[in-house]
């Protein structure tokens, strides 16, 4: 077992070296126009440069967006360095929870994707939004699972087509 700070090192070193940090911006619009764009307090796990904030304002849509990521970004939108595995809020803390090109599936590979979508879904009050969606992972017993299918997202493989959305019970 690692302490968290060298589980933290670990996770960091490892998303630099996947150079983790491509931008999937040009999909939010097609994800959005199939899953509906999140109401309330937003947390974005896995923001990179609070992208997901950036985008809404580029777009005209007003949100209140947390961005959170392993890396230590200084961006001046609202930022929370950390882990995905172990998030530090309160249940319930944020409406809705989105997760794009992130975690738990895609540079998520290397961290355990069980433990992700369980904090994940603890500190959404209502909804979590994932894509491209992971294939394998273990749900909370009061989640429920939906696959939405993006159609508009053609330049992608198929498997990035859909995006999962999980809704608390
Ligand atoms: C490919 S980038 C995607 C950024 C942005 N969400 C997008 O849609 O373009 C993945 C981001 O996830 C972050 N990340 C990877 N593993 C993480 C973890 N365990 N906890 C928090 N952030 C993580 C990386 O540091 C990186 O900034």
């Amino acid at each position: 077992m690692l302490s968290a700070e060298r589980e933290n090192t670990f996770l960091v070193e490892l998303g630099q070296r996947n150079d983790c940090t491509g931008d999937s911006s040009r999909y939010y619009g097609e994800i959005f126009k199939a899953v509906g764009v999140p109401e309330g307090k937003i947390l974005d796990v896995g923001s990179h440069d609070a992208r997901l904030a950036r985008w809404f304002l580029e777009n005209g849509i007003i949100r209140n967006v947390v961005s959170l990521d392993i890396l230590n970004l200084s961006v001046k939108e609202e930022f929370v360095r950390a882990n995905a595995t172990r998030l530090p809020f309160r249940d319930n803390s944020f409406d809705s929870i989105v997760s794009l090109a992130s975690v738990p599936s895609h540079c998520g590979l290397w961290v355990p994707k069980a433990a992700v979508v369980s904090e994940l879904t603890r500190v959404a009050k209502s909804s979590v939004i994932i894509w491209p969606a992971p294939r394998f992972f273990r749900l909370p017993d009061n989640v429920a699972k939906r696959h939405v299918d993006a159609k508009g997202i053609t330049s992608a493989s198929p498997n990035q087509r859909s995006v999962l959305v999980l809704d608390k019970r």
